[in-house]
This record gives C-alpha cells, structure tokens and sequence, in this order.
C-alpha cells in the first residue's frame, strides 16, 4: 500500500508498505517460510514419493501417518516459532518451541495458544538454538530458520518460502504499471528475511535493482559485525532490544553467502527510532509492532542530521551510497503487527486492532 503521509515525513518522492501484520491468520510473514520448510522436511523423510498427488489437508495429513508421533522443533524470538506450532497444529503434529527466558509473556502465551509445548531456556536467543538443535532425530524435526554447519537444507527452504512476498510485490507493480522501488528496507534478525529479499533483487530474473539497506538494533548488530569483519561472527548479548525478532547475535550460514554480498548499506540503532516508527505507522492506519516499524525507524535514523561523531560520519556516507531524495520510492515492510500487544498501547496511546 502507499503510504503518503511517511513519504511526506521522510521528504522522498513515495513510500510504498507491504503490510505482514497479518497473514494466514498470523500477525508476520513466517509462516510463508515455516511451512515451505516443514513441507520440503516432511517429504524428505518419507520414502520417495510417498506425498503424490494430495489436495485437501485430510490427505496430506494421511500421507503423514508413517512418521507419527512427530515434533516439530525450533527455537524463536518469537514469531517463527508460532508459525511452525501453527503449521504443527494443521498437520496434527506435535511442536516443541524453546525461547529465551526474557520474551515477553504475550508471544510465548501465543505460542503456547497454537497447542505448542513451550520450553523456555535460561539464556538468549541463541542458547535456545543450540538446546533446540539437540531434538533432531526420529521424533523430532529441527525445523529452524537459522542454520550452522551441517544444519543448510532447511533454513534455506525457509528462506525459498519466504519470496512469496516478493513475488506478490511484483505483482502488484505490474499491476499498477510502476517501476518499482529506488530502495528496498529490510529488517534483520539472523538473516533469512533479507536473504531472501536480496536473492529476489540481485536474482538473474530480476528486472529491478533497488538498493538494499538493512536494519538491526545496535545490541544485536550481528550482520554489520560480521560484514565488517568479513566473516561470520557472534556478538555477545544481552540482546535486549524492543525489536524482539531481531534479537539474535549470529547470521544464519546459509544466509551469510547473500546478504553479505547483496546488501548496499547495513545500520544498526538503538529503541528509539522503532518507538517513534510505531506510532508514525499507527497514524497512517498501519499496526505495526517494534520490529515491524524498524525498517521506517533505520531510515528515520539515517536521514535524521543531529547525531554526532562517529555516527555521523557514518550516517554521511550511508546517504550517499543510498542517495535518497525528493524523488525516490522507498519499500518498506511491515513486518509484524502488534505481537505484544500492550506494548504496542503503551507506544500509540490507546487500544491496540486486533492482530
Ligand atoms: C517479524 C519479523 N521480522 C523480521 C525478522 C527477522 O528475520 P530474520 O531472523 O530472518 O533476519 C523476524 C525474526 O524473527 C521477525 O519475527
């Protein structure tokens, strides 16, 4: 959707939003990678052809008898993890979740909602990666959107069914005859979602070239680190960000290889541009949660002249790579809506629509 009022806000020519607050039912985009994943996983472990031709979710679910009792299994900051106790739920399978013990009770209260058996971990985000990892066997599938060695296949099924975002964008572009965006702003966790938008505009098949700009929080800033050291690095926490889905402090491996490459110009910043992009959103009748807001809130930050010293310089040379003016087209993606819901009242001063 366009978005005029941000556009006017950010002094550029249009602002276009592709609204995930909610999709399937889910206030986020994952699912469309989860579910590609669980089905390309599932498919994998059974003999070799034993999906066929299916076409309702009863004969799907028949399909899967032979590998029941199943769990599916991951770890999350919060929304990749429901997705997959959704898709879990759908297929009559099990879901073991594991989140860090600092996530807020309403996204592990929605997690739990999906039928899912929620483990909470003492540590971070990535402590719960490497607890959930230890589940993969015969009952139990890992299926993560972050990967590591010898853990590939799966995260990038992720990342594949991600596109059908991009591939919807494009659609809508044809539709309406534009020439599509100057500028691409995604949001970044561990990597697969900017992998994903990456892959779809440095692809062969792509007839556009926007720059691409990517957004983390200054506390989990694990993709600028590791492009600045060349190599995929941790970070240490703690990761303790508004921008929940983003707090993760290592680049997933089979994401690296993309981003790394695709990516024009990487910030990081601290809360406070996401709590204004929240409300700046919410005025445009978008509901849009913290880390949904952050790829507005980076940009806010980076056209913003009054910081100082090094961010400065930083900023400086970031805007002339991007080169933003009153002519530019600006995409954005809200990414999620209100997952925690009394945050986002607290944030646009009344009560939150419905997610
Ligand atoms: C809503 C939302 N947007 C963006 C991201 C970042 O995606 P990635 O971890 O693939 O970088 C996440 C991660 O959980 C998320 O939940």
């Amino acid at each position: 959707m366009d978005a005029p009022a941000l556009a006017g806000t950010l002094g550029v020519g249009k602002v276009l939003v592709k609204d995930e607050s909610s999709r399937l039912g889910l206030p986020a985009f994952k699912i469309l990678g989860a579910s590609w994943a669980v089905y390309r996983a599932l498919e994998e472990r059974l003999p070799e052809g034993a999906f066929g031709h299916w076409e309702t979710l009863e004969e799907l679910k028949e399909r899967l008898e032979p590998l029941r009792p199943l769990n599916l299994v991951a770890a999350t900051d919060g929304n990749h993890g429901r997705a997959l106790a959704r898709v879990a739920r759908l297929l009559e399978l099990g879901a073991r979740i594991f989140v860090p013990e600092d996530m807020v009770s309403a996204r592990r209260e929605a997690i739990a909602g999906e039928g899912a058996e929620v483990i909470v971990v003492e540590g971070t985000y990535d402590e719960a990666v490497e607890r959930s990892a230890a589940e993969d066997g015969e009952r139990g599938l890992v299926v993560s959107d972050m990967s590591w060695p010898g853990y590939e296949r799966i995260p990038f099924w992720v990342i594949e069914g991600y596109s059908t975002m991009l591939w919807e964008i494009e659609e809508e572009l044809e539709r309406r005859k534009e020439a599509g965006p100057d500028l691409v702003v995604v949001q970044v966790g561990v990597g697969a979602f900017a992998a994903a938008v990456t892959r779809h505009f440095r692809g062969p098949q792509s007839s556009r070239h926007p720059k691409l700009l990517s957004v983390e929080p200054e506390s989990a800033a694990c993709l600028l680190r590791s492009v600045a050291e060349e190599h995929v690095v941790s970070v240490p926490g703690p990761y303790d960000s508004i921008m929940a889905g983003l707090n993760c402090g290592r680049p997933s491996l089979v994401a690296w290889p993309i981003v790394s490459r695709g990516i024009d110009v990487l910030v990081a910043m601290d809360d406070e541009p996401a709590r204004e992009a929240v409300r700046m959103i919410a005025a445009s009748g978008i509901v849009s949660g913290e880390t949904g807001a952050a790829g507005l809130g980076g940009l806010l930050w980076l056209l913003r002249e009054e910081n100082s010293g090094d961010q400065r310089e930083q900023q400086e040379e970031a805007r002339r790579a991007l080169n933003v003016n009153r002519e530019s087209s600006i995409l954005l993606f809200n990414c999620e809506g209100a997952t925690d819901p009394d945050a986002h009242d607290r944030l646009v001063g009344g009560t939150h629509a419905s997610s």
